[in-house]
């Protein structure tokens, strides 16, 4: 990526717009310094609105500019995406005008981590069918370029998570979100740590979805159990469905348009 990126005039980072600071590739501030970065706050539809509106507003910056997309359910996502990166590249295209030259389609490199909506994205733009090969998160691909607009080519990246998380509140974040191979983690403690998450960030949400109250992350799985009649025999609660079951309505966005991540004072974001 670091190579290719001197071959590319932007950046357009896509990153999941209930966890804008997890999903995002940390590095990718240094790496493409000095050019201008379009970030798309995918998923929309399923994150809270006002927290996105904030996040917008925390995440434009000079030579960057954020834009939140229902990429999936808005069928002018992909317009939407070519017009602001026209936008932040207008002053540079100018300036060639000026000199007498004809600019060419701007050069971009997509970026994002799995799962994220990149490929969707870039299949709108195209305006072609799903060509993806596999969509678990973990499986690389090499870089590719698509002529995907007259004016946007793309360069396409493998979905890449850094290896190393210094933060258990963004690891927990991105394995709720399923953004971490599941087959490696216990996912009843995945569930806990969103469920602990979730009370923190919008307290009650949960309490009145599962009927109960006062309860720990623990509990919240037995109300699940209880909620959804999830027995093993003898009446036994099965707290493994229940955070099963839990984690795929929190991904497909069916506990309520919430966002794990808010801007907080400490939120930590260098644009160089
Ligand atoms: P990636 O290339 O970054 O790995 O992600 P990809 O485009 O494959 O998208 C991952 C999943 O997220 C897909 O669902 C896709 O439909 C969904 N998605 C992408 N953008 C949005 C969005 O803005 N809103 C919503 N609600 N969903 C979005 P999937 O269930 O894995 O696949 P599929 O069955 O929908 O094809």
């Amino acid at each position: 990526m670091e190579e290719k990126l001197k071959a590319v005039d932007m950046v357009i980072e896509i990153r999941d717009a209930r966890m804008p600071m997890a999903s995002r590739n940390p590095l990718l501030n240094q790496l493409a310094s000095g050019k201008e970065k379009l970030i798309i706050l995918s998923k929309s539809d399923m994150a809270d609105p006002v927290a996105t509106k904030k996040w917008i507003e925390y995440l434009n910056k000079d030579k960057v500019k954020a834009i939140a997309l229902d990429i999936i359910h808005d069928n002018s996502s992909g317009k939407k995406v070519v017009k602001e990166a026209l936008k932040l590249m207008e002053p540079k295209r100018q300036i060639q005008r000026n000199k007498g030259i004809n600019p060419r389609a701007i050069r971009a490199m997509a970026c994002g981590i799995p799962n994220v909506g990149k490929s969707t994205m870039i299949n709108h733009i195209a305006k072609r069918k799903s060509a993806k090969v596999e969509d678990k998160p973990g499986v690389t691909r090499s870089l590719t370029w698509i002529h995907a607009d007259e004016q946007l080519d793309l360069l396409d990246t493998p979905g890449v998570l850094w290896p190393k998380f210094d933060d258990d509140k963004m690891a927990a974040i991105l394995a709720a979100y399923g953004s971490i191979n599941d087959d490696i983690l216990d996912k009843k403690m995945v569930a806990m740590d969103a469920i602990h998450i979730i009370q923190d960030l919008y307290p009650n949400h949960l309490e009145e979805l599962f009927d109960c109250e006062n309860v720990n992350p623990n509990g919240m799985l037995k109300a699940i159990c209880e909620k959804r009649n999830l027995k093993k025999e003898k009446d036994e609660l099965d707290v493994k469905r229940a955070a099963e079951l839990f984690l795929n309505e929190l991904r497909k966005g069916k506990l309520g348009k919430l966002s794990l991540e808010h801007v907080e004072e400490n939120s930590e974001e260098v644009h160089e």
